[in-house]
C-alpha cells in the first residue's frame, strides 16, 4: 500500500525520460499466491542524456528476484531499491543494452485490483494508472511506448485461457500439464494499456470486415453459462467500428479484438490495446436481467472502450496531466455514438443531468480542479467528472466554434500529425486551429481555470427601436488554488420566442460575434442588441446546452413556460420546464426549511403534464419531462444551509400535486405503454417502459394501496419492468406486506445472480428516512454481500451515501460514522474504491450547521486516522482544506 508521504507531481516539471525503451519481452510462469515476472527491457540512452545519468523505474509491491544487464548480473552497489522504486548506474553511455529483471508477485493477495490479481480462478490485469509497477520494475508513465512480445505459462486446466494483447503468435504444451502461450502487439504502447488474462472462460465469437476489407476476429469471453448474454455487447461493439469508420474516419488496426468481462473490478471498464477488460456488470444483459438503462450503458461503454483504439491508444497522452486528452474526447466521441445511435435529444438531455448532478457539485467544493490540473498527489483521484464529462463538453464546444465539418478536419489532422505520439492537450488544440484558422487562445482557458462559470443575463426590449439589448455577464468562483479568473470564451446559443411561440430571426445582430444562433461571449460582460424585433420576445438561452455554465436569469414564469412550450430545441424546451420545477423546489424547500407553508405552483404541474400528454413527442423524452429534480439537484441549487429533510418534503408535495393534476393521464399512460409482443431493447421500446414506469410511480403517489403495483410486479416480463415495480413498492410504500413480499420473491428468484441482486440491494438503500441505516446494516449481513466486491460495495454502501439524501444525512450524523468506519477498513483492502466512495461526502459543507459539523468531524476522524493510504489521505485533506 502506498502510505510514504506524499510528494506531489507537477505538471512543470515534466520531462523526458534519459532512456528510450525500445522493446519489451514479458514471461509470466503463473501461480495463484506466486506468480514470477520476468522482464527484458532493451534500451538506449537517449541523443542529450547525461552519460552517467542513472536508469529510474517504478515499482511497487514487488520482490526482487535478479537483476542482469546483458545477461550480467548487476553488482549490489550498482543499484539502489529507492522506496518503492529502483535505480541503476553505471549502464552503457551509448550502446543499447537488456535489462532483465525477474519479481515475484502475488496475484492472490492482490485486493486492491490494481496490477495482476485473481478472483474467481481468473488472472487479469489493470494497469492504468499505475498498475504495472506492481508486475515488474518498469518506466511506468505513459510517454514510453514500446512494442510487448509476452510469454504467459499457466496450467492447461486451470488456465486453458492465455491472453494477451494483439496477436497470439505461438501456442504450445509444455508437458508437464503447463502450456504456454507467446503474444505479440505490434504497435508501440505504453505499460498502462498491458493487459494479461488468465483462466477458465467461455467465449462468444464473430467477425467484423473493416471499410478496407480486412476481416477482424471479435471475441468476447464471459463466465461459463453467461454466453447468451454477451450478445449486446457485440452487436454494440460492431456498431461501434462502423460508426468509428463513417463518422471519423477510424479503422480499427489488429486482426482480433477481445474483451473479458471480470467480476471483480474497481472501473467500468478498460482500454488495453487489443483485449479490453469490462466489469461483467457492463457487457452481461438479457430481457430478464438486465434493464433498458443496463443496455444503454452497455452500448455506450463498449463504444467509449473501443474508440480509445485511436484516442488514447494509437495517440496518448504525455503525461496524466493530459487525461482528458484521451478520457474528456472519447466521452464526446460516445456520446456522438449514441445520439446517432438513440434519440439525440434524450441523450443530450441525460448528458446535461449527469453533469450538473455530478460534475457541477465537484466544480463548486473542495475537490474542484481544472480538466488539466497543473499538480496532483495520487493520479488514481484524478478520473473525475471534471476530467470526463467537463473535458467532453469543451471538445462539444470546439465542435461548436468550427462546425462539424471543421471538427472532423482537426480530428483527421489530429490522427495525421501525432499518430504513435504521447501528446498534450495544446497538440490537440493546435490541430483544431491549423485546420481551420479559428484562434483559440482564449478559449483554452477551460482547460486551466476550474469552476463553473456563472452567465448573468438581463434583456431589455426597446419598443420604438425595436431592439433587445441583451447583456451577458461571466464569473467564475473561486476554486480551490485558484482566486482570480479570466473572462473565457463561451458559446451561447440563444433564441428569440415569440409570443405566439414562433422563432424570430433578428434583421442584425451587434455587440459581439455570432455565428448561426451562437453568441460569442468573450469579455466580463457584453451586450448583444438585435435589431428589427417586432414585439417583445422570450429569450431561450443556452440551447442544447452549448456550453457547461449556470446561467442566472431572472425571467418571468411565464416566459419559462413558453418557452416549454415552443422552443424548436429539445433541449431547451425541456431545460426550461425542468428549471421551473427547479425554481419551486427550491422556494419550497426554503419556505418549508423556515417552518412556513410549501404548496406546489400549479405552473409547473401544468407545464409537465403539457409534454407527458403530448403524443407528437417520443415517449422517453416525455418521461424525462416528468423525471423531477433530484433531492441532489435540488441541494446543489440552493447551495448552501441545506436541510435534507425539507428538501425531500418539498419534492414529495410537487410530485403529489403532478400526480393528482395528471390522474386521468398517468393512468392512461400505464396501460397504453404496457410491453406487449417480444422484448426488444431498442430506444423506442425503452421509452415507452420508461413512461410506464414513472407514470405508475405518480399513481402510486397518491394511493394508499400497494396492491396495483405488487401486480404489476407480478405481471412484468421484463426487468425493467419488474425494478420499477419494486422501487415504487418498496419507496412508496416500505415495509408493508406488499413490499416485503415482492422483495422477498425478488431475493430468491435471483439468489445466483449477484449482478441482479445488486438492484435489490441499490432499491433498499435508496428508501428514504431514519430507518435507511439499520436497513443497511441489516442487508450487509446478507449472504450476497460481499465488501470484496467493488460492485457489491457500490451497490448497496455507495448507493447509501449517493442516493438517499434524508437516510444517510440523519441529523444525529450515525450514517456518517457508519460511513467513516466502513471507509476505513475498506481503505485497508482497496484504497481506490475507498476513495472514490469518500467524494460523495464532498458537499458537506453545503449542509446545515448541525448536520455539517457531525459530518466534518467523521472526515476528522478518518484524516486522523493511522496508515492511511495516499488515495484516501488526498481525499479527506483537499475536503477538509477550508
Ligand atoms: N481508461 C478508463 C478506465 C480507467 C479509469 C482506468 C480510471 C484507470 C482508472 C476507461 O476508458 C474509462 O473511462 N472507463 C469508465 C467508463 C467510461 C464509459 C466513462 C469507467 O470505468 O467508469
Ligand atoms: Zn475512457
Amino acid at each position: 500500500m502506498k502510505t510514504d508521504t506524499p510528494q506531489p507531481v507537477y505538471l512543470k516539471d515534466y520531462r523526458p525520460t534519459d532512456f528510450v525503451l525500445e522493446t519489451v519481452a514479458l514471461t509470466f510462469e503463473l501461480g495463484e499466491t506466486e506468480t514470477t515476472v520476468t522482464s527484458q527491457l532493451r534500451f538506449h540512452r537517449r541523443p542529450g542524456a547525461a552519460a552517467d545519468a542513472p536508469l529510474h523505474l517504478d515499482g511497487d509491491a514487488l520482490t526482487l528476484v535478479e537483476l542482469a544487464v546483458d545477461g550480467e548480473p548487476v553488482a549490489s552497489e550498482r543499484y539502489q531499491q529507492s522506496g518503492p522504486g529502483l535505480v541503476i548506474s553505471g549502464l552503457p553511455a551509448e550502446a543499447a543494452f537488456t535489462l532483465s529483471v525477474t519479481t515475484r508477485i502475488n496475484p492472490t493477495a492482490n485486493t486492491q485490483l490494481l496490477g495482476l490479481y485473481r478472483t474467481n480462478g481468473i488472472y487479469s490485469t489493470q494497469c492504468e494508472a499505475e498498475g504495472f509497477r506492481r508486475i515488474t520494475f518498469f518506466p511506468d508513465r505513459p510517454d514510453v511506448l514500446a512494442v510487448y512480445t509476452v510469454t504467459i505459462i499457466g496450467c492447461k486446466k486451470t488456465e486453458p485461457l492465455l491472453l494477451s494483447n494483439g496477436n497470439l503468435i505461438e501456442k504450445k504444451d509444455l508437458g508437464d500439464g503447463r502450456h504456454m502461450a507467446v503474444w505479440n502487439d505490434p504497435h508501440p504502447k505504453p505499460s498502462y494499456l498491458f493487459a494479461l488474462v488468465a483462466g477458465d472462460l467461455a467465449v462468444i465469437e464473430d467477425h467484423f470486415v473493416t471499410a478496407s476489407g480486412r476481416n477482424v476476429k471479435l471475441e468476447i469471453y464471459v463466465e461459463h453459462g453467461k454466453e447468451g448474454r454477451a450478445g449486446y455487447a457485440m452487436d454494440s461493439l460492431k456498431r461501434s467500428m462502423r460508426w468509428d469508420e463513417e463518422r471519423f474516419g477510424r479503422e480499427y488496426d489488429l486482426d482480433i479484438f477481445m474483451i473479458v468481462a471480470v467480476s471483480d473490478f474497481n472501473m467500468g471498464a478498460m482500454e488495453n490495446k487489443g483485449l479490453n477488460v469490462f466489469n461483467d456488470r457492463l457487457i452481461l444483459a438479457d430481457p430478464q436481467t438486465a434493464t433498458d438503462d443496463d443496455y444503454e450503458r452497455i452500448e455506450a461503454v463498449v463504444a467509449h472502450e473501443y474508440f480509445h483504439n485511436w484516442t488514447g491508444n494509437r495517440i496518448t497522452c504525455r503525461d496524466w496531466f493530459q487525461l482528458s486528452l484521451k478520457e474528456g474526447l472519447t466521452v464526446y466521441r460516445e456520446h456522438e455514438f449514441s445520439a446517432d445511435q438513440r434519440s439525440r435529444p434524450v441523450i443530450r438531455i441525460n448528458e446535461v443531468r449527469f453533469l450538473r448532478s455530478n460534475q457541477f457539485p465537484e466544480d463548486g467544493g473542495p475537490l474542484a480542479h481544472p480538466v488539466r490540473p497543473t499538480q496532483y498527489l495520487e493520479i488514481d483521484n484524478f478520473y473525475t467528472t471534471t476530467v470526463y464529462e467537463k473535458g467532453c463538453e469543451v471538445s462539444r464546444m470546439i465542435a461548436t466554434l468550427i462546425g462539424r465539418d471543421g471538427f472532423r478536419k482537426g480530428m483527421d489532422l489530429y490522427f495525421e500529425r501525432h499518430d504513435g505520439g504521447a501528446v498534450t492537450i495544446e497538440d490537440y488544440l493546435k490541430c483544431f486551429e491549423d485546420a481551420t484558422g479559428r484562434d483559440l487562445t482564449q478559449f483554452s482557458l477551460w482547460y486551466h481555470q476550474a469552476g463553473t462559470p456563472v452567465i448573468t443575463a438581463t434583456s431589455q426590449y426597446d419598443p420604438s427601436a425595436k431592439t433587445l439589448s441583451l447583456t451577458l455577464g461571466q464569473s467564475i468562483p473561486p476554486t480551490p488554488g485558484q482566486t482570480d479568473k479570466k473572462p473565457m470564451h463561451i458559446p451561447i446559443r440563444t433564441g428569440l420566442i415569440g409570443a405566439n411561440g414562433e422563432e424570430i430571426e433578428p434583421v442584425s445582430v451587434s455587440g459581439g460575434e455570432r455565428t448561426g444562433d451562437v453568441l460569442h461571449l468573450t469579455r466580463a460582460s457584453q451586450t448583444f442588441v438585435f435589431e428589427g424585433i417586432a414585439s417583445k420576445p422570450a429569450v431561450s438561452l443556452n440551447r442544447d446546452f452549448s456550453a457547461p455554465v449556470r446561467v442566472s436569469y431572472d425571467q418571468p414564469v411565464a416566459e419559462r413556460a413558453l418557452i416549454a412550450r415552443s422552443e424548436t430545441d429539445p433541449v431547451a424546451r425541456w431545460d426550461a420546464a425542468n428549471g421551473l420545477a427547479l425554481q419551486a423546489l427550491c422556494q419550497m424547500s426554503r419556505a418549508l426549511q423556515a417552518e412556513e407553508a410549501a404548496e406546489a405552483d400549479e405552473t409547473v404541474a401544468r407545464v409537465l403534464l403539457a409534454f407527458a400528454a403530448d403524443e407528437t413527442l417520443e415517449p422517453d423524452y416525455r418521461a424525462l419531462a416528468l423525471t423531477l429534480p433530484s433531492e441532489t439537484d435540488v441541494a446543489r441549487e440552493l447551495g448552501e444551509n441545506v436541510d435534507p429533510e425539507a428538501v425531500h418534503e418539498a419534492r414529495q408535495i410537487l410530485a403529489a400535486a403532478i400526480a393528482k393534476a395528471g390522474g386521468t393521464l398517468f393512468a392512461r399512460l400505464a396501460d397504453e405503454m404496457r410491453d406487449t409482443g417480444a422484448f426488444s431493447p431498442d430506444a423506442a421500446s425503452a421509452g415507452r417502459r420508461a413512461l410506464r414506469n414513472i407514470a405508475l410511480s405518480y399513481q402510486a403517489r397518491i394511493s394508499d394501496d400497494p396492491e396495483p403495483l405488487l401486480a404489476a410486479y407480478k405481471q412484468a416480463n421484463s426487468m425493467t419492468a419488474l425494478i420499477g415495480a419494486l422501487r415504487i413498492l418498496v419507496s412508496g410504500f416500505a415495509d408493508t406486506p406488499a413490499a416485503s413480499e415482492a422483495l422477498a420473491d425478488f431475493r430468491t428468484r435471483f439468489a445466483g445472480e449477484p449482478l441482479v441482486l445488486d438492484k435489490w440491494f441499490s432499491a433498499q438503500a435508496a428508501i428514504a428516512g431514519e430507518e435507511a441505516l439499520e436497513r443497511v446494516k441489516g442487508l450487509m449481513r446478507d449472504a450476497a454481500f460481499n465488501s470484496g466486491n467493488p460492485n457489491r460495495v457500490r451497490a448497496l454502501i455507495g448507493a447509501f451515501a449517493a442516493s438517499n439524501p434524508t437516510g444517510f444525512n440523519r441529523a444525529d450524523g450515525l450514517a456518517y460514522d457508519f460511513y467513516a468506519d466502513f471507509l476505513l477498513d475498506m481503505d485497508k483492502r482497496n484504497p481506490n474504491l475507498t476513495a472514490r466512495l469518500m467524494t460523495s461526502m464532498r458537499s458537506f459543507e453545503t449542509l446545515e450547521p448541525i448536520r455539517r459539523a457531525r459530518a466534518r468531524s467523521a472526515i476528522e476522524r478518518i484524516a486522523e486516522a493511522d496508515g492511511l493510504s495516499r488515495n484516501l489521505r488526498d481525499i479527506v485533506n483537499r475536503m477538509l482544506k477550508n
